[in-house]
Protein backbone atom coordinates (compact mmCIF):
# COMPACT_ATOMS: atom_id res chain seq x y z
CA UNK A 1 0.00 0.00 0.00
CA UNK A 2 1.19 3.45 -0.57
CA UNK A 3 2.61 5.12 2.08
CA UNK A 4 0.96 8.51 2.95
CA UNK A 5 1.82 11.58 5.48
CA UNK A 6 -0.31 14.66 6.09
CA UNK A 7 1.95 18.17 5.75
CA UNK A 8 1.22 18.62 9.50
CA UNK A 9 3.26 15.35 10.14
CA UNK A 10 5.54 16.52 7.73
CA UNK A 11 5.94 19.83 9.84
CA UNK A 12 6.29 18.29 13.46
CA UNK A 13 9.40 16.39 11.83
CA UNK A 14 11.28 19.67 10.24
CA UNK A 15 10.28 21.19 13.86
CA UNK A 16 11.59 18.35 15.53
CA UNK A 17 15.05 18.57 13.34
CA UNK A 18 15.18 21.74 12.64
CA UNK A 19 17.62 22.81 14.48
CA UNK A 20 20.12 19.42 13.64
CA UNK A 21 19.75 20.18 10.04
CA UNK A 22 20.55 23.45 9.90
CA UNK A 23 23.58 22.80 12.17
CA UNK A 24 26.02 23.17 9.11
CA UNK A 25 25.14 26.47 7.80
CA UNK A 26 26.83 29.44 7.48
CA UNK A 27 25.86 32.55 6.41
CA UNK A 28 25.62 31.30 2.86
CA UNK A 29 23.79 27.93 4.31
CA UNK A 30 25.16 24.77 3.70
CA UNK A 31 28.21 23.52 1.27
CA UNK A 32 25.38 22.42 -1.07
CA UNK A 33 23.67 25.86 -1.00
CA UNK A 34 27.55 27.61 -1.65
CA UNK A 35 28.61 25.16 -4.36
CA UNK A 36 26.18 24.55 -6.62
CA UNK A 37 22.32 26.56 -5.68
CA UNK A 38 23.44 30.16 -4.15
CA UNK A 39 25.37 30.86 -7.26
CA UNK A 40 22.76 29.36 -9.43
CA UNK A 41 19.97 30.97 -7.98
CA UNK A 42 21.84 34.75 -7.83
CA UNK A 43 22.94 34.30 -11.59
CA UNK A 44 18.84 33.58 -12.66
CA UNK A 45 17.73 36.36 -10.53
CA UNK A 46 19.88 39.13 -11.96
CA UNK A 47 19.41 42.76 -9.34
CA UNK A 48 17.09 42.30 -6.99
CA UNK A 49 17.87 45.46 -5.80
CA UNK A 50 14.43 47.16 -4.60
CA UNK A 51 12.36 44.01 -5.60
CA UNK A 52 9.57 42.63 -3.88
CA UNK A 53 10.72 38.75 -3.51
CA UNK A 54 9.22 36.14 -1.82
CA UNK A 55 11.04 33.59 -0.39
CA UNK A 56 8.69 30.47 -0.15
CA UNK A 57 9.76 27.81 2.54
CA UNK A 58 13.00 29.71 3.80
CA UNK A 59 13.74 27.98 6.86
CA UNK A 60 16.51 29.71 8.73
CA UNK A 61 16.35 32.65 6.55
CA UNK A 62 20.01 32.32 5.20
CA UNK A 63 18.84 33.26 1.35
CA UNK A 64 16.62 35.92 2.80
CA UNK A 65 19.27 37.39 4.70
CA UNK A 66 21.69 37.53 0.85
CA UNK A 67 18.95 38.91 -0.89
CA UNK A 68 18.05 41.89 1.73
CA UNK A 69 21.50 42.62 1.30
CA UNK A 70 21.35 42.69 -2.17
CA UNK A 71 18.82 45.59 -1.95
CA UNK A 72 15.35 43.25 -2.11
CA UNK A 73 12.67 43.73 0.11
CA UNK A 74 12.00 40.10 1.28
CA UNK A 75 8.55 38.56 2.78
CA UNK A 76 10.30 34.72 4.54
CA UNK A 77 7.23 31.95 4.92
CA UNK A 78 7.93 28.79 6.41
CA UNK A 79 5.29 26.53 8.19
CA UNK A 80 8.03 25.24 10.83
CA UNK A 81 7.55 27.35 13.78
CA UNK A 82 10.74 26.57 15.05
CA UNK A 83 12.35 27.49 11.74
CA UNK A 84 11.22 30.93 11.80
CA UNK A 85 12.18 31.44 15.39
CA UNK A 86 15.85 30.67 14.48
CA UNK A 87 15.52 32.35 11.09
CA UNK A 88 14.62 35.90 13.29
CA UNK A 89 16.46 35.25 16.19
CA UNK A 90 19.73 35.29 13.34
CA UNK A 91 18.33 38.40 11.12
CA UNK A 92 19.43 41.77 12.54
CA UNK A 93 15.74 43.41 13.29
CA UNK A 94 16.59 46.17 10.46
CA UNK A 95 16.72 44.13 7.73
CA UNK A 96 14.02 44.54 5.58
CA UNK A 97 12.56 41.08 6.07
CA UNK A 98 9.42 39.98 7.27
CA UNK A 99 9.31 36.45 8.44
CA UNK A 100 5.77 35.05 8.40
CA UNK A 101 4.96 31.22 9.45
CA UNK A 102 2.77 29.47 7.08
CA UNK A 103 1.54 26.76 4.44
CA UNK A 104 3.45 27.36 0.92
CA UNK A 105 0.22 25.27 0.02
CA UNK A 106 -2.18 27.95 1.14
CA UNK A 107 -0.34 31.31 1.53
CA UNK A 108 -4.19 33.61 1.45
CA UNK A 109 -2.69 35.80 4.38
CA UNK A 110 -0.65 36.97 0.75
CA UNK A 111 -2.77 38.98 -1.86
CA UNK A 112 -2.46 38.67 -5.30
CA UNK A 113 0.17 39.89 -7.42
CA UNK A 114 2.09 41.12 -4.49
CA UNK A 115 5.51 39.74 -5.67
CA UNK A 116 7.67 41.06 -8.13
CA UNK A 117 10.15 37.67 -7.46
CA UNK A 118 9.80 34.47 -5.47
CA UNK A 119 12.38 32.03 -4.47
CA UNK A 120 11.86 28.86 -3.38
CA UNK A 121 14.81 27.07 -2.35
CA UNK A 122 14.81 23.25 -2.25
CA UNK A 123 11.11 23.50 -0.56
CA UNK A 124 8.63 21.96 -3.34
CA UNK A 125 10.44 18.12 -3.19
CA UNK A 126 9.43 18.64 0.80
CA UNK A 127 5.33 19.51 0.04
CA UNK A 128 2.72 17.20 -0.10
CA UNK A 129 0.59 19.61 -2.85
CA UNK A 130 3.47 20.71 -4.86
CA UNK A 131 0.57 21.65 -7.54
CA UNK A 132 -1.01 24.03 -4.89
CA UNK A 133 1.95 25.42 -4.01
CA UNK A 134 3.08 26.18 -7.68
CA UNK A 135 -0.38 28.07 -8.42
CA UNK A 136 -0.21 30.16 -5.31
CA UNK A 137 3.40 31.19 -6.22
CA UNK A 138 1.65 32.20 -9.53
CA UNK A 139 -1.09 34.03 -8.17
CA UNK A 140 0.92 36.07 -5.91
CA UNK A 141 3.37 37.41 -8.73
CA UNK A 142 2.69 40.43 -10.84
CA UNK A 143 3.07 39.77 -14.64
CA UNK A 144 6.22 39.42 -15.68
CA UNK A 145 6.69 38.63 -12.46
CA UNK A 146 9.86 35.49 -12.32
CA UNK A 147 9.49 32.06 -10.06
CA UNK A 148 12.99 30.53 -9.11
CA UNK A 149 12.81 27.28 -7.30
CA UNK A 150 15.60 24.20 -7.02
CA UNK A 151 14.44 20.82 -5.77
CA UNK A 152 16.67 17.38 -5.68
CA UNK A 153 16.94 16.11 -9.02
CA UNK A 154 14.00 13.73 -9.36
CA UNK A 155 15.88 11.87 -12.44
CA UNK A 156 19.32 11.22 -10.34
CA UNK A 157 17.79 11.39 -6.67
CA UNK A 158 15.41 8.36 -6.61
CA UNK A 159 14.04 6.43 -3.71
CA UNK A 160 16.86 3.86 -3.49
CA UNK A 161 19.65 5.48 -5.35
CA UNK A 162 23.13 6.07 -4.42
CA UNK A 163 26.92 4.87 -5.28
CA UNK A 164 27.66 0.95 -5.74
CA UNK A 165 30.91 0.32 -4.69
CA UNK A 166 33.51 -2.29 -4.93
CA UNK A 167 34.82 -4.54 -2.19
CA UNK A 168 37.55 -2.05 -1.30
CA UNK A 169 34.61 0.62 -1.02
CA UNK A 170 35.63 2.73 -4.01
CA UNK A 171 32.49 4.10 -5.69
CA UNK A 172 31.66 2.54 -9.36
CA UNK A 173 28.38 3.87 -10.71
CA UNK A 174 25.47 6.04 -9.42
CA UNK A 175 22.34 3.92 -9.31
CA UNK A 176 19.32 5.04 -10.28
CA UNK A 177 16.17 2.75 -9.02
CA UNK A 178 12.36 2.99 -8.46
CA UNK A 179 11.97 6.71 -10.64
CA UNK A 180 8.03 5.80 -11.76
CA UNK A 181 7.62 4.91 -7.27
CA UNK A 182 6.05 8.65 -6.46
CA UNK A 183 5.50 8.72 -3.30
CA UNK A 184 6.42 10.17 0.57
CA UNK A 185 10.14 8.96 1.45
CA UNK A 186 12.46 9.09 4.53
CA UNK A 187 15.15 11.12 3.78
CA UNK A 188 18.75 10.06 5.28
CA UNK A 189 18.32 12.29 8.06
CA UNK A 190 18.77 12.61 10.76
CA UNK A 191 21.11 9.51 10.31
CA UNK A 192 20.59 7.53 14.14
CA UNK A 193 16.88 8.80 14.36
CA UNK A 194 13.61 6.72 13.36
CA UNK A 195 11.36 9.53 12.67
CA UNK A 196 13.15 11.41 9.59
CA UNK A 197 12.63 14.12 7.38
CA UNK A 198 10.34 13.09 4.58
CA UNK A 199 10.52 14.07 0.98
CA UNK A 200 8.04 13.60 -1.71
CA UNK A 201 9.79 11.72 -5.17
CA UNK A 202 8.21 12.82 -8.10
CA UNK A 203 8.78 12.38 -12.00
CA UNK A 204 10.28 15.05 -14.19
CA UNK A 205 6.94 15.20 -16.39
CA UNK A 206 4.83 15.30 -13.11
CA UNK A 207 6.94 18.76 -12.62
CA UNK A 208 6.95 19.87 -15.75
CA UNK A 209 3.11 19.13 -15.89
CA UNK A 210 2.39 20.65 -13.27
CA UNK A 211 4.57 24.14 -13.90
CA UNK A 212 2.57 24.09 -16.92
CA UNK A 213 -0.93 23.83 -15.37
CA UNK A 214 0.02 26.64 -12.81
CA UNK A 215 0.19 28.99 -15.85
CA UNK A 216 3.76 29.60 -15.66
CA UNK A 217 6.36 30.07 -18.83
CA UNK A 218 9.66 27.89 -18.25
CA UNK A 219 12.23 30.74 -18.87
CA UNK A 220 15.48 27.99 -17.97
CA UNK A 221 16.60 24.97 -16.69
CA UNK A 222 19.33 24.49 -14.44
CA UNK A 223 21.39 21.82 -13.85
CA UNK A 224 24.16 22.93 -11.58
CA UNK A 225 27.74 21.93 -11.34
CA UNK A 226 30.43 23.58 -9.45
CA UNK A 227 32.63 26.16 -10.66
CA UNK A 228 36.58 25.26 -11.38
CA UNK A 229 36.92 27.59 -8.41
CA UNK A 230 34.92 25.18 -6.23
CA UNK A 231 36.36 22.44 -7.64
CA UNK A 232 39.86 23.21 -6.22
CA UNK A 233 38.52 24.16 -3.05
CA UNK A 234 36.22 21.01 -2.34
CA UNK A 235 38.02 17.95 -4.93
CA UNK A 236 35.20 16.00 -3.59
CA UNK A 237 32.88 17.50 -5.25
CA UNK A 238 34.32 15.65 -8.72
CA UNK A 239 31.59 13.20 -8.07
CA UNK A 240 28.88 15.75 -9.11
CA UNK A 241 30.34 15.66 -12.39
CA UNK A 242 28.91 12.06 -12.42
CA UNK A 243 25.38 12.40 -12.11
CA UNK A 244 22.90 15.55 -11.21
CA UNK A 245 22.09 16.34 -7.39
CA UNK A 246 20.07 19.74 -8.13
CA UNK A 247 17.84 21.22 -10.86
CA UNK A 248 16.89 24.68 -10.62
CA UNK A 249 14.01 26.09 -12.45
CA UNK A 250 13.27 29.28 -13.57
CA UNK A 251 9.66 30.42 -14.41
CA UNK A 252 7.72 33.58 -15.71
CA UNK A 253 4.14 34.53 -14.98
C1 LIG B 1 15.18 21.66 2.78
S1 LIG B 1 14.56 22.91 3.80
C2 LIG B 1 15.06 24.35 2.89
C3 LIG B 1 15.03 25.61 3.71
C4 LIG B 1 15.63 26.84 3.02
N1 LIG B 1 14.92 27.19 1.82
C5 LIG B 1 17.10 26.60 2.72
O1 LIG B 1 17.45 26.42 1.55
O2 LIG B 1 17.87 26.57 3.69
C6 LIG B 1 12.82 22.83 3.50
C7 LIG B 1 12.02 23.84 4.29
O3 LIG B 1 10.67 23.77 3.85
C8 LIG B 1 9.84 23.96 4.98
N2 LIG B 1 8.52 23.40 4.65
C9 LIG B 1 8.18 22.11 4.51
N3 LIG B 1 6.87 22.01 4.19
C10 LIG B 1 6.40 23.28 4.11
C11 LIG B 1 5.13 23.84 3.81
N4 LIG B 1 4.07 23.06 3.52
N5 LIG B 1 5.00 25.18 3.79
C12 LIG B 1 6.07 25.99 4.09
N6 LIG B 1 7.29 25.52 4.41
C13 LIG B 1 7.45 24.18 4.41
C14 LIG B 1 10.57 23.24 6.09
O4 LIG B 1 10.14 23.68 7.36
C15 LIG B 1 12.02 23.61 5.79
O5 LIG B 1 12.38 24.80 6.43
Amino acid sequence: MKRTMTTDDAIKRWNQHAESFISSYTEHGDIHREVFLNPTIFSLLGDVNGKRVLDAGCGEGYLSRLLAEKGAIVTAVDYAQKMIEMAKQRTSSDAPIHYRQGNCEQLSFLADAQFDTIVSNMVLQDLEDYEAALREMHRLLTDGGVCIFSILHPCFITPNSGWVRNEKGERQFWKVHRYFYEGVYDQNFPVHHKEKIVYYHRTLTSYMKAIQQAGFTLSAVVEPVPSDEMLARYPLFEEDLHCADFIVFKLTK
